[in-house]
């Protein structure tokens, strides 16, 4: 039947609504086309990855600028992380040449219309979609999340298929969008008992290693917190480029039980933990917050602060996004945790900020993080408690 388009969305692939929209659309289009759509469909929400200089590059910027002539926002929109906390970064020891860069790249966003919180959990800072919503989204962990313990619906998007949802806002209806893409495939049981976000990280490399982007139904999880939810999407979605899974009595699509079934045991995810430490990791650099840390984590962080000091040689992020910032300013967790000598990063993360060669061990509650740190930045790691991690610090 082809790709139908509205008279709306024709104008748009026509220029009428600009230069940027018709290329936005272009790309749209050819997407539905790849992946034999029939219509687009409106989505209400897009979140967009790609925004670190430090991967973006001149090429990025300049693309950028090229759709901020006369592009703009359609739906609500935010951003990934960048690379550096847009006002703190100096003590950060960013380069002045990379702020100015990277302030280019947010700016060219702010022009059109996109709300620069820099983030990769937009749904704890507002960008909250309710459950069946289509919505745009880049960014593997949030992705998941937002398919999974949310129930809105999008494609795992790039950088350029999302700018181009928001600046039309529409995406093509394949993929993610169609609910008989969404029933899960294979079965997990989980055998041991879950304590900590790094166990749920262990769990989501050792599931999505297993099941290879088939989707899984996930059993023997009594609770988990939304802290917990966000490390097991950024692991299972790095690990397994998973986008959907489903979790029996905690995540809200609906589903067939796949008779398909699987067990996970503690030593599974032993396992695991054993292939993230590296026994020679020298650990110079802690960092909590992969993805983005809750106002939750950091009040804790701030207590487990209260009264230490991060000792000589170490370096502690913990990572957020600028209105949890903002919050833990108000509330006095930024004071506690700088007054101990860690720095409270918004807008960036140990991931996209540029850091390669300036530490050589991660200690870390984030399994994705892990898999980031050696395979970008070429640093050992170890994966422990957010508690042991402050341990670490501060010992
Ligand atoms: Fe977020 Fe950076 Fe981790 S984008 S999920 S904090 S690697």
């Amino acid at each position: 039947m082809g790709l139908q388009l509205t008279s709306e969305e024709r104008e748009m692939l026509e220029g009428k609504h600009g230069k940027a929209t018709k290329k936005a659309m272009d790309l749209i289009v050819n997407l539905g086309e790849i992946y034999g759509a029939e219509r687009l469909i409106p989505i209400s929400s897009v979140q967009i990855a790609g925004v670190s200089y430090h991967n973006l590059g001149e090429a990025g910027l300049e693309y950028l600028s090229d759709m901020a002539v006369d592009g703009k926002a359609r739906v609500l929109t935010t951003l990934n992380p960048a690379g550096m906390d847009l006002e703190e970064w100096k003590k950060h020891g960013i380069s002045e040449d990379f702020a100015l860069n990277q302030q280019r790249v947010v700016d060219a966003f702010a022009k059109m219309g996109v709300i620069t919180t820099c983030t990769c959990t937009p749904y704890l800072i507002g960008n909250l979609p309710h459950y069946g919503e289509h919505i745009a989204w880049a960014e593997s962990s949030a992705v998941c999340y937002s398919n999974s313990v949310i129930g809105a619906l999008t494609n795992r998007e790039g950088g350029p298929s999302a700018l181009a949802a928001s600046l039309t806002g529409r995406t093509a209806e394949y993929g993610f969008h169609l609910q008989e893409n969404r029933i899960a495939e294979v079965k997990y049981e989980i055998k041991t008992e879950l304590k900590h976000t790094d166990d749920f990280g262990l769990l989501g490399q050792v599931i999505g290693e297993r099941t290879r982007k088939k989707i899984p139904y996930i059993t023997g999880i009594p609770q988990a917190t939304t802290e917990e939810l966000k490390s097991f999407c950024a692991s299972i979605a790095t690990y397994g480029g998973i986008a959907i899974f489903h979790m029996e009595g905690i995540t809200p699509n609906r589903t067939d039980i796949p008779e398909d079934t699987e067990i996970v045991t503690q030593e599974d995810l032993n396992q695991a933990r054993v292939t993230m430490d590296d026994k020679d990791a020298e650990i110079d650099f802690i960092s909590i917050g992969c993805p983005h840390a809750s106002i939750k984590e950091i009040s804790q962080i701030a207590e487990m602060l209260k009264g230490k000091e991060v000792v000589e040689g170490k370096t502690v992020w913990i990572t957020t996004a600028r209105p949890t910032k903002d919050l833990a300013k108000k509330m006095g967790y930024y004071d506690t945790i700088e007054k101990a000598g860690a720095f409270l990063v918004s807008d960036a993360c140990c991931a996209v900020a540029p850091l390669k060669g300036r530490f050589k061990g991660l200690m870390t509650d984030s399994a994705k993080a892990c898999f980031y740190a050696r395979g970008k930045n070429d640093f050992k790691t170890e994966i422990r408690t957010i508690e042991e991690c402050i341990r670490e610090a501060t010992a």
